[in-house]
């Protein structure tokens, strides 16, 4: 059974009530539920934090004994410098999802501390860009 961890960083706890137009309806909650129901093969682990530090905790702490992780640092993928670090200290594969189009917004939001040290990146897909990250891990690693 795969083990796959999501990773979300801050203000993602407020899906569904932050900028629908940009986001959407939907809470990670609901999501995850339909998820776990698509991807009944995977044993799926969530953690989500408003603080960098806890972030980069998790990718160490998961980083080592995971099948793969899907992160999802918000804005700190702009500005983080520790995770971007923290993603190439770790072993597991990396995919790296933002729901909006990063690349069609503000001029900030076109740099990512991640994506190098990421295996690939989905972005601008909605949240279905992290059931297409999971599908990626669950037909490419053990
Ligand atoms: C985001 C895009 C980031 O620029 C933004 O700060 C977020 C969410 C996304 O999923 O589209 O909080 O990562």
């Amino acid at each position: 059974m795969p083990n796959i961890t999501i990773i979300n960083g801050p203000n993602l706890n407020l899906l569904g009530k932050r900028e629908p137009g940009v986001y959407g309806n939907e809470s990670f909650d609901d999501f995850l539920v339909q998820l776990k129901q698509q991807f009944t093969q995977v044993n799926f682990t969530y953690f989500q934090s408003n603080v960098e530090g806890e972030l980069v905790d998790a990718i160490q702490k998961y980083g080592f004994d995971q099948d793969g992780i899907i992160i999802n640092p918000a804005a700190y993928t702009h500005t983080s410098v520790a995770i971007g670090d923290a993603i190439a200290a770790i072993k597991v594969p990396v995919i790296e999802v933002h729901i909006s189009n990063v690349h069609a917004r503000e001029d900030f939001r076109k740099i990512s501390h991640v994506s190098a040290k990421a295996v690939g990146s989905i972005v601008g897909l909605g949240l279905k860009g992290y059931a297409l990250a999971t599908e990626w891990l669950v037909s490419n690693t053990k």
